[in-house]
């Protein structure tokens, strides 16, 4: 039994950060131990290194940015987090379209960093492009489940085969479809800023798990957009939003397509 349970998390707009430390909370319960977390959001945090050794059980979380490991953050799970004889469970968070091969890339890279399995987890929870799509999940109901599930992956102590988790490590990037069922491409879209509400407070910067808005024109990118929208949702004058034509109609194709309920999936 491990006597260390800690939640390791990326979740520019909460829903990953609410999942995860809901699962290690429970874990530690049951194991009768406290939890910690780390929030590696932002980019400072992502300057270190993380290691954790065989007493240890840790629940790593991710949104699911086209059916994988958000690309960016992808290089700091694999060369800064390691697990000497430790336990993960690895967790991917969708937005109610698929998680693609996104579990079993984030399983993968936490075997090669020294982790054993012990279970892994797909949870549905609101899209943050647009609210619509999976609106309000993860419910109380939701949570109840991946708290239950974490119980259980706390207890079994076991090590999934690679060929348990569904999808393929290293799968193309899913593609984007706009409303006519064509590929889009906004890899080069950045939010716009109304400047009529934007009252310079510099939330938006401080948000940027990229560490990309200027701080003193926030209409201004330093760096990459990963359009994980943060500086939008946590913008409380509404001053920032998407306005490419090419992120609007995959919007408009995410809400034809995609409304319906999606299942969690589970797996110990
Ligand atoms: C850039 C981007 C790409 C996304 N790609 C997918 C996807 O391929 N499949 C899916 O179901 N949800 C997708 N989502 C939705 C997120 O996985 C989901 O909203 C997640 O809960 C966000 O986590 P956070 O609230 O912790 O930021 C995407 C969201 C963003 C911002």
């Amino acid at each position: 039994m491990k006597t260390q349970v800690t939640g390791l998390f990326f979740s520019p707009c909460g829903t990953v950060e609410k999942t995860v430390r809901t699962m290690a909370d429970a874990a530690a319960e049951r194991l009768g131990v406290r939890s910690g977390y780390i929030d590696f959001t932002l980019p400072r945090a992502r300057e270190r290194d993380y290691a954790f050794g065989p007493e240890q059980l840790v629940f790593v979380g991710v949104p699911v940015y086209a059916g994988r490991v958000p690309n960016k953050i992808m290089p700091f799970i694999r060369d800064h987090i390691r697990g000497t004889g430790a336990a993960a469970v690895p967790v991917v968070c969708f937005g109610n379209r698929s998680f693609d091969n996104a579990l079993a890339e984030l399983a993968a890279l936490l075997r090669a960093g020294g982790f054993s399995i012990a279970g892994a987890a797909a949870v549905v929870t609101q899209h943050s492009f647009n609210g619509k799509l999976a609106a309000g999940r993860p419910t109380e109901q939701d949570l109840a489940q991946a708290a239950a599930f974490a119980v259980k992956a706390a207890e079994a102590d076991r090590d999934l085969d690679a060929g348990a988790i569904p999808g393929q490590s290293d799968a193309p990037y899913y593609t984007p479809l706009g409303a006519d069922g064509q590929p889009v491409n906004f890899l080069k879209a950045t939010p716009t800023v109304d400047y009529g509400l934007c009252v310079h407070c510099g939330t938006c910067a401080a948000v940027c798990p990229m560490g990309s808005v200027d701080r003193d024109d926030p209409g201004k990118m330093r760096g990459v957009c990963i359009k994980c929208q943060a500086c939008i949702h946590k913008c409380r004058r509404h001053a920032r939003s998407f306005t490419d034509p090419a992120i609007l109609s995959h919007l408009t194709m995410l809400e034809q397509t995609y409304m319906r309920p999606a299942d969690p999936t589970y797996i110990l």
